[in-house]
């Protein structure tokens, strides 16, 4: 085996077990506890997802791994310290809630820490979610939360659900939707569709209710459809919604409910989407957009599926449909 690796993930281990302890059984993590709890998340879930809090003191996991006989290299290049300018080492999550990050193969690689108050710091700027640094161990474009814990969900249920969020996982697990990943907040990459691919033929794409939302699930789902045969559908959460902010706005039931019933196949997704920018009382824009519906129907292998569209768009634009086929046979015939 690789002990380097071995012995990298076993310090992450470590971490997350302190880490972990002192959110549960600690007077330090209270107040990070009753954070998560006001969330919504169950001490089930807490306990599940190996949640943790790191204290402000810097030095809380430093004192705890000098302990354990780890070499001064492996703290360096654990990626969970970081280097004073008088070349001390320090803790780099500091006052944050920890969320462990796992491979493929369910080990532990790396954190994310998220800020739950504003500190007294006037010059207030540190980002809300704090990931480890690429390492040995962690390459973010590799990851994908809960991969290893979806993973059978997945395989039985024959389809992934991707959100944007890790929180967003970890409550719709809750909710027990179990077969939801995310990536750590970058846009989906070739290695993390490769490890779709080896599970399932079907991506549900559930981003967030709000524009950077609907744009990530454009270009997610043409990665998703360019280079691979996935069937993806689409679920649009209401105007400025999260999945797990609906979870709390609405029930866990409801989420459930409209994850599993509440969808958009791709092509009406991709209707909306090219919509909504355009003034459709314009001429050109009008024309613009129909022919590039039709040019979206070319990808439809379903003739059924494409008369269902054809009709949608002419009862929408007050064509007939055989001018619309017409158009559309154009269409198809010039990218024969
Ligand atoms: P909550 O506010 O805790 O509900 O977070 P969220 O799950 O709604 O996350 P959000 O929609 O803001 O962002 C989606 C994902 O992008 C997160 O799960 C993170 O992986 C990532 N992300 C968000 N903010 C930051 C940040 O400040 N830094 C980094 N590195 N990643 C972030
Ligand atoms: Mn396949
Ligand atoms: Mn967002
Ligand atoms: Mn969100
Ligand atoms: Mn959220």
């Amino acid at each position: 085996g690789d002990s380097k690796k071995d012995q990298l993930i076993q310090m992450h281990e470590d971490s997350v077990e302190l880490y972990h302890h002192i959110l549960v059984n600690t007077t330090a993590g209270e107040e990070a506890l009753q954070y998560l709890l006001d969330r919504g998340l169950t001490m089930e879930t807490i306990e599940t997802f190996k949640i943790g809090f790191s204290p402000k003191e810097r030095t809380v996991l430093l004192q705890y791994l000098q302990g354990k006989e780890y070499t001064e290299q492996q703290m360096e290049e654990s990626g969970l310290f970081i280097t004073r300018e008088n070349g001390d080492k320090m803790d780099r999550f500091s006052n944050r809630i920890l969320f462990p990050v796992e491979n493929q193969q369910g080990k532990v690689v790396a954190l994310s820490g998220r800020l739950f108050k504003v500190t007294e710091n006037p010059h207030f700027n540190e980002p809300k979610y704090l990931n480890s640094p690429e390492t040995y161990l962690f390459n973010k474009r590799k990851v994908l939360f809960n991969y290893k814990r979806a993973r059978s969900t997945i395989r039985k249920e024959k389809e992934a659900i991707l959100f944007e969020g890790f929180m967003d996982v970890i409550s719709a697990y809750q909710a027990g939707v179990t077969n939801a990943l995310a990536t750590m907040g970058t846009s989906l990459t070739n290695e993390q569709i490769h490890m779709l691919d080896r599970i399932t033929d079907k991506i549900v794409v559930a981003y967030d209710g709000d524009n950077a939302g609907i744009e990530a699930t454009k270009r997610a789902t043409d990665l998703l459809t360019e280079e691979t045969h996935f069937d993806v559908e689409v679920v649009s959460f209401p105007e400025g919604l999260d999945p797990d902010d609906y979870i709390k706005q609405k029930s866990p039931e409801s989420f459930v409910e409209f994850v599993r019933h509440g969808r958009d196949t791709l092509f009406n997704f991709k209707m909306r989407y090219y919509r909504k920018s355009l003034n459709l009382n314009n001429e050109s824009e009008r024309l613009g957009y129909i022919e590039k519906i039709l040019n979206e129907m070319l990808t439809i292998p379903s003739a059924v599926e494409r008369e269902v569209y054809l009709k949608q768009l002419s009862e929408e634009f007050d064509l007939t449909l055989e001018t619309l086929k017409e158009q559309f046979q154009q269409t198809f015939y010039a990218y024969q």
